[in-house]
């Protein structure tokens, strides 16, 4: 397969096509993002005045949320183990402050609302309405010029403006962002891969804060949208996420009536209730975005434990195990697109066909592939700097696979009256960081596929 052909004409295509999609309506979590670069000899310094056997211990089991600063080492350690991402609550004051004086190299555009908005409006051109829950002066600097909107209210009735233009003085909602790169060492361990680990000094998107703005006009907001994408339910708990399902709830009665297609992005959900009730609600959206580790989480609830098990055994993910909880998850939830994402390829299972489904997959690997090398996408133009970038050789045997179990012909496959889209991706050898990305993925891919339509 000659994928860099395909790769540079869906670029162009969507980028024909891109500003017709209309308005996208993005909610709920926006963050600011406050990077640091792990540095090994600092962290082991700091592990060894925290404590190190108290530390070790948490590099173990991660704990559900952070209470201490041994917690807070020890899962940083967790994530550097293991290669994963991991995100948890940061309780407590002097954790909080004791992160805030370790200090940042970076301070960046954070949440799935934030990143995606900045992305499609300030990037893209498309124009985007966002949930921002807190506007402090500092978060709203981080907005990108461009078609990006909050609702405000004046005089009883709903304005749009930039969010620069809201005027308002509201708290900042940090996320420190401990990131590390691929064999980076410290004490025995060494990262088999690139990743970071999250701690949310947050309480407003932890709890899925939502504004009187949205709450009490949502329907008048939504009007004026073509499409919406919906995020930001991961950090709620089995005690807390009641009231705001019931708001999301209405949300997506109201889009549904009003024929807009949204999308889930799946995010890393802990809580087995919290995620069982998405599971519930996933029927109410047309699609739904994830990587290996949420697709597992789900087959879990699911009571599928085995297949959770292969999908977490091999790497790269066995793409027939993939298909398999994909083709699961939609028979049981009716939703119309699964878009999967990991290191190394895309799969996408959608109840309806067409070519175009792939291209925007491959449109949204150019565009990951963008963020990884440069960090910061400024333009679509940017997007196409990342043709150079060599097509994963791994995928090759995943490919292989779909072909041999599925009959796949450039990258499509039918079965059972759904149609499977593959593509592989484009990986950045030493990318300048990993936060975002799977956010760039999957608005990408779904606001281009509309598209491309
Ligand atoms: P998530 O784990 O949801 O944030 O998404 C991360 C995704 O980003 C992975 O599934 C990969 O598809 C992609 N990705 C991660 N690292 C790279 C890289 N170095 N180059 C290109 N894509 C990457
Ligand atoms: C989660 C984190 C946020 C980060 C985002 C990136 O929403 O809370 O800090 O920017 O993921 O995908």
């Amino acid at each position: 397969m000659d994928w860099d052909a395909l790769y540079s004409s869906a670029f162009e295509a969507v980028k024909s096509r891109i500003m017709r999609v209309g308005r996208v309506l993005l909610a709920y979590n926006t963050n600011i993002d406050a990077i640091k670069y792990l540095d090994g000899r600092d962290l082991e310094e700091r592990v060894n005045k925290a404590g190190k056997d108290e530390v070790l211990r948490y590099s173990d089991e991660l704990p559900g949320r952070i209470e201490s600063v041994p917690q807070l080492l020890g899962s940083i350690l967790w994530s550097i183990k293991r290669g994963k991402a991991a995100e948890l609550f940061i309780e407590d004051c002097p954790t909080r402050f004791h992160m805030k004086r370790w200090g940042w190299d970076e301070l960046r555009m954070g949440g799935q609302v934030g990143i995606m908005a900045n992305l499609l409006g300030g990037v893209y051109g498309v124009p985007v309405i966002a949930h921002v829950p807190q506007l402090s002066r500092l978060q709203a600097g981080l907005f990108k010029d461009g078609p990006i909107y909050v609702p405000k209210l004046e005089d009883g009735t709903v304005k749009l403006i930039h969010p620069r233009n809201f005027g308002g003085d509201e708290e900042s909602c940090i996320h420190f962002i401990y990131e590390f790169p691929r064999g980076f060492r410290v004490f025995d361990f060494e990262a088999p891969r690139e990743n970071r680990f999250i701690g949310a000094a947050d309480d407003y998107n932890t709890t899925l804060f939502i504004r009187d703005e949205f709450r009490e006009n949502f329907e008048k907001i939504a009007e004026s949208s073509s499409l919406a994408i919906i995020s930001g339910l991961q950090a709620l708990t089995k005690e807390n996420y009641r009231e705001p399902f019931e708001i999301i709830g209405g949300h997506l009665k109201a889009l549904n009536e009003l024929e807009i297609p949204v999308h889930l992005e799946f995010a890393f959900t802990p809580d087995e209730t919290v995620r069982k009730a998405i599971l519930d609600l996933l029927g109410k959206f047309w699609s739904v975005g994830l990587n290996e580790v949420e697709l597992a989480s789900i087959m879990e609830v699911m009571g599928e434990k085995g297949l959770a098990e292969k999908l977490l055994a091999n790497d790269p993910v066995d793409p027939i195990a993939v298909t398999e909880a994909m083709f699961k998850l939609a028979e049981k939830t009716r939703v119309r697109r699964i878009h999967f994402h990991t290191y190394g390829y895309y799969l996408a299972l959608t109840d309806y066909k067409g070519e175009f489904v792939r291209d925007a997959l491959l449109f949204a690997a150019l565009a990951a592939a963008a963020k990884a090398k440069l960090g910061d996408v400024r333009s679509i133009d940017d997007v196409v700097k990342a043709m150079d970038v060599p097509v994963n050789e791994k995928a090759e045997s995943v490919e292989a696979a779909l072909v041999r179990e599925y009959g796949m012909r450039n990258g499509i496959a039918e079965l059972d009256g759904y149609q499977l889209a593959f593509i592989p991706t484009k990986i950045v050898a030493k990318p300048k960081s990993t936060v975002g990305i799977g956010d760039t993925i999957s608005s990408s891919a779904f606001v281009g596929e509309f598209a491309l339509r």
